[in-house]
């Protein structure tokens, strides 16, 4: 029979593409999202690649009540990929309360209801932001986390420790982590993709909006770190890829692969890119002219991050695909289609 997964967050960012390989791999979706950053539209264009349009509920996880309600009346899941949740850092610094309850109390009722109805299998959206700057590279799983710098990062890492507690008295469920390093591009079909509100904090984002005429120009913060051409340095995962790497870690958990009951995995590429040489890449692989400028570092950034991804591919036996030039070429696609531009 075909197996349904809850995918909370579904219309988003990462959740999107999620679907669109959940989908591809078999499964039947269900999507909750409170559309708080995204667009309902969404759905059509899953159906556009898909060819199925997946049940849709608008619900907002943090209230309890409507989240009770939506799993009295869903009694089929039998997995849960959780992506729920307010992501922009600096706006968690503005707005730590906010943060905290909506990250927090979402994972909360979902971990509830997932007792209430012996639901097994979680997968949940952690990120490498829980290793600050780590003192060696590349970050195993085994690198000590360090606090957080915001209060977005202490969400991801006091959500770890919640479904770790939560999981040692609860021999039933079964929690697998996956921390995202830098996700960025968007579906070959340019259907969907990243669609931020307002002025991109994200480099990618950021970076198409510009060629794209949206933006003067881009803003390069730093270029005295300790990396080879002074730029900070991030390990650029493509959202396809890390998509799957979701369906991997979902049929792990429904065939019972997993060694514990907690488990979390690094998500990357395992090569560490530079400010400077993506945005190379991208003038390089598109052609299109891109101002940009040295700007002073941004508060909060650390200086140089990449993973190293033995543990996903040797025990999920999932590895990275995708190049960083490709990858750019897949979010540029997806903006010139977002704006209309031939
Ligand atoms: N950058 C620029 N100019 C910009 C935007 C970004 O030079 O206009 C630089 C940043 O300073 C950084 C790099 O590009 O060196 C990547 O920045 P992003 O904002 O794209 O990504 P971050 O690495 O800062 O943040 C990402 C995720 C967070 C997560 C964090 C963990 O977006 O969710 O990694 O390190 F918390």
């Amino acid at each position: 029979m075909q197996k349904q997964i809850l995918v909370t967050g579904g219309t988003g960012y990462i959740g999107s593409h999620t679907v669109v390989e959940l989908q591809k791999a078999g499964f039947e979706v269900v999507i909750v999202d409170n559309l708080s950053n995204s667009k309902i539209e969404v759905l059509d264009a899953i159906e556009k690649i898909s060819g199925v349009k997946p049940i849709f509920e608008k619900i907002d996880l943090d209230d309890k009540k409507a989240t009770d309600h939506f799993f009295d009346q869903y009694t089929k899941i039998d997995a849960i990929i959780h992506f729920a949740a307010f992501k922009a850092v600096g706006e968690s610094v503005q707005k730590p309360l906010e943060y905290y309850r909506n990250n927090l109390n979402s994972l909360m009722n979902l971990l509830d209801n997932m007792r209430r109805h012996a639901i097994s299998n979680l997968v949940f959206s952690s990120s490498c932001t829980v290793y600050g700057q780590p003192d060696k590279l590349p970050v195993t799983e085994q690198t000590p986390r360090k606090p957080a710098e915001s209060p977005y990062g202490n969400t991801k890492a006091i959500s770890e420790d919640i479904m770790n507690d939560f999981c040692k008295v609860n021999a039933s469920v079964n929690c697998l982590a996956l921390r995202y390093f830098n996700p960025i591009g968007a579906h070959p079909s340019a259907l969907i993709g990243e669609l931020p509100v307002g002025v991109p904090g994200n480099l990618v984002p950021f970076i198409t909006q510009t060629a794209a005429g949206l933006r003067k120009e881009l803003s390069i913060f730093g270029d005295d770190y300790n990396t080879p051409d002074g730029t900070a340095v991030r390990d650029y995962i493509n959202v396809v890829d890390l998509a799957g790497a979701h369906v991997v870690a979902i049929n792990r958990l429904l065939n019972k692969k997993n060694k514990r009951n907690f488990e979390f995995f690094n998500i990357g590429t395992g090569n560490g890119v530079s400010v400077l040489e993506l945005v190379k890449t991208f003038i390089e692989v598109t052609g299109v002219n891109l101002p940009y400028k040295i700007a002073p570092r941004r508060a909060g950034d650390i200086e140089k991050i990449w993973a190293d991804t033995s543990l996903a591919n040797t025990e999920l036996g999932w590895k990275a695909e995708k190049s960083v030039a490709e990858t750019l070429l897949s979010a540029w696609n997806w903006e010139k289609s977002v704006r209309g531009i031939k």
